[in-house]
C-alpha cells in the first residue's frame, strides 16, 4: 500500500524544495499573507470531474503582498501531492473554481493554498472514480 505512494513522495520532496525555499526567505512579516482556506469545509463530499469553488478570506490583506500569485495542490492525508488544481491566480480574488482531478476515491483529502505562504483547507472527501485503496 505505501509501497506505491513511495515514488509520489519522492517525487514531491524533490519538486516542493523550491516552494518551501521560497517560505522561509526573509522578508517583512507585514507582507505575509496567509489567507485561511473557508471552502472546502471539513467532511464535503467533491466528485471527480466536477468545478468547485475553493473560497478563502482575504479580509486581512495587507496592502502590500509580496507573492500575489496563488497555487492550490492537493494533499492527502495531510501530505502535499504534485496535483495542481490551480495556478497563476491572483490571490485577492477569494475565490477561484477548480476541477475535481480523478485520483483514488478517500476523506482524507486537502489542499494547500500557496501564495506568500500555505495554508491546509480541512479534510474532504474526493469520490467518483470507483477506486480506493
Ligand atoms: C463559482 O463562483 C462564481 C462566482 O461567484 C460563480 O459564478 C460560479 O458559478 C461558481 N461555480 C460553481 C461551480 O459553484
Ligand atoms: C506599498 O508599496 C508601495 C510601493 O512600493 C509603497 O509606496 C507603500 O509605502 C507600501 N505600503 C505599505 C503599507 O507598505
Ligand atoms: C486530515 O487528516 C489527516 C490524517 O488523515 C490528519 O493528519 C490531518 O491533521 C487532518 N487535517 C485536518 C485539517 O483536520
Amino acid at each position: 500500500m505505501f509501497g506505491k505512494l513511495a515514488p509520489v513522495v519522492a517525487f514531491l520532496a524533490f519538486t516542493m524544495q523550491p516552494v518551501f525555499g521560497m517560505a522561509v526567505a526573509p522578508r517583512s512579516s507585514q507582507d505575509v499573507f496567509v489567507p485561511p482556506v473557508t471552502y472546502p469545509t471539513e467532511g464535503a463530499v467533491w466528485t471527480v470531474g466536477q468545478t468547485q469553488n475553493v473560497t478563502w478570506d482575504i479580509s486581512n490583506a495587507p496592502v502590500n503582498i509580496t507573492n500575489s500569485k496563488g497555487l492550490i495542490l492537493l494533499r492527502k492525508s495531510g501530505i502535499t501531492t504534485p496535483v495542481i488544481l490551480q495556478n497563476g491566480f491572483d490571490i485577492l480574488l477569494g475565490s477561484i473554481e477548480v476541477t475535481v482531478p480523478w485520483v483514488v476515491e478517500g476523506t482524507d483529502y486537502s489542499l494547500i493554498l500557496l501564495g506568500d505562504s500555505g495554508n491546509d483547507s480541512p479534510n474532504f472527501t474526493i469520490t467518483g472514480s470507483g477506486v480506493s485503496f
